[in-house]
């Protein structure tokens, strides 16, 4: 019988890109969401149904599957929601999981450890084949800053100086392919960050060369972050963590630059710079509102 990968998060930022470029090697995927029909139709890709907070959607969508890419939405719900879908997994034909995690999730105390530690320690003791991905944060986190941009307005930064390894998500899926179609990786754990340092002032920088239009960043202290957090919507314990992680950031302990990205693709991790380029058009939408 064929190897088929479920692919979780399919619809996200790395789900998406995952999808693609296993599709683009002739591997048989299917690929989760709540609303399947958001899944790009690509050859070999089959979309399932399938929701976290229902176990025997996840059942179903795991039946006859011998890999599996589990990406769980950020949030406080991603150790219950990883714990679920590594369950289906075990009951199921599963034989090699690639998990992804986050940076520091294998320092206590660390911002992003309390939501995916459980999971990491789910997937060593599982039985199956496991690789953990530990990325930094994502280049792609600056399209939020889109409509402020398009409207001349300076983008709030929470993280004051603090400079980080933003990593290329096109690199994080790349890897994510290399670790799930062959064995070179199982029972490994790799930080994924991309080859330099960059604080948000810088990325306002690189942004406002490339767009060619000013870009600039106002500082928002911590107790204001989360007020304002609170005030988007998010629950007291989202912001709370989101608030550990910008303190974390300024006070530069996550100014983390590993070879990882380069030793397993065997070329240097994408810039901040060259991820601008090229998601250029991505900015230029006119703000909408
Ligand atoms: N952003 C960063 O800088 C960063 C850095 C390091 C690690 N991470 C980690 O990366 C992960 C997020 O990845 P991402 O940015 O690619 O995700 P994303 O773009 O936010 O997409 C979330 C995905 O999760 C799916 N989803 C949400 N709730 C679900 C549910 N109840 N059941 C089933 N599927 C559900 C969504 O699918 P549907 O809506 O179609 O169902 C979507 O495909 C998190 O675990 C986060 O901790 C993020």
């Amino acid at each position: 019988m064929r190897d088929v990968i479920l692919v979780t998060g399919a619809t996200g930022t790395i789900g998406r890109e995952v999808v693609r470029l296993l599709a683009g090697r002739g591997e048989a995927v299917r690929a989760m969401s709540r609303t399947p029909s958001r899944v790009p139709s690509l050859p070999g890709v089959h979309a399932v149904p399938g929701d976290f907070h229902d176990p025997a959607s996840l059942e179903r969508a795991v039946a006859g599957v011998t890999g599996l890419f589990l990406l769980t939405a950020a949030g406080p719900h991603v150790p219950a929601h990883d714990l679920a879908m590594i369950e289906a997994a075990v009951a199921g034909s599963v034989r090699k999981v690639v998990k992804l995690s986050v940076i520091g999730a294998d320092t206590a105390g660390a911002p992003g450890s309390a939501w995916h530690a459980p999971g990491e320690d789910a997937v060593r003791t599982s039985g199956m084949a496991w690789t953990l991905l530990r990325p930094s944060t994502f280049a792609s986190n600056t399209l939020a800053w889109a409509d402020m941009i398009a409207a001349g307005k300076p983008v709030p930064s929470m993280t004051g100086d603090g400079r980080q390894g933003v990593v290329d998500p096109r690199d994080v899926a790349e890897v994510a392919v290399e670790a799930l179609t062959s064995t070179a990786h199982d029972g490994k754990e790799h930080t994924l960050t991309g080859p330099e340092l960059i604080s948000e002032p810088g990325q306002a920088a690189v942004l406002e060369r490339i767009l060619g239009r000013p870009v600039t960043t106002v500082d928002v202290p911590l107790e204001r972050a989360r007020e304002q957090l609170i005030a988007s919507g998010a629950g007291a314990e989202f912001a709370d963590m989101a608030v550990s992680g910008f303190a974390s950031v300024r006070e530069g302990r996550n100014a983390v630059v590993t070879p990882d990205v380069e030793e397993i693709l065997g070329r240097p991790a994408v810039t901040f710079e060259t991820w601008a380029r090229d998601h250029r058009d991505a900015f230029a939408r006119p703000p909408s509102r």
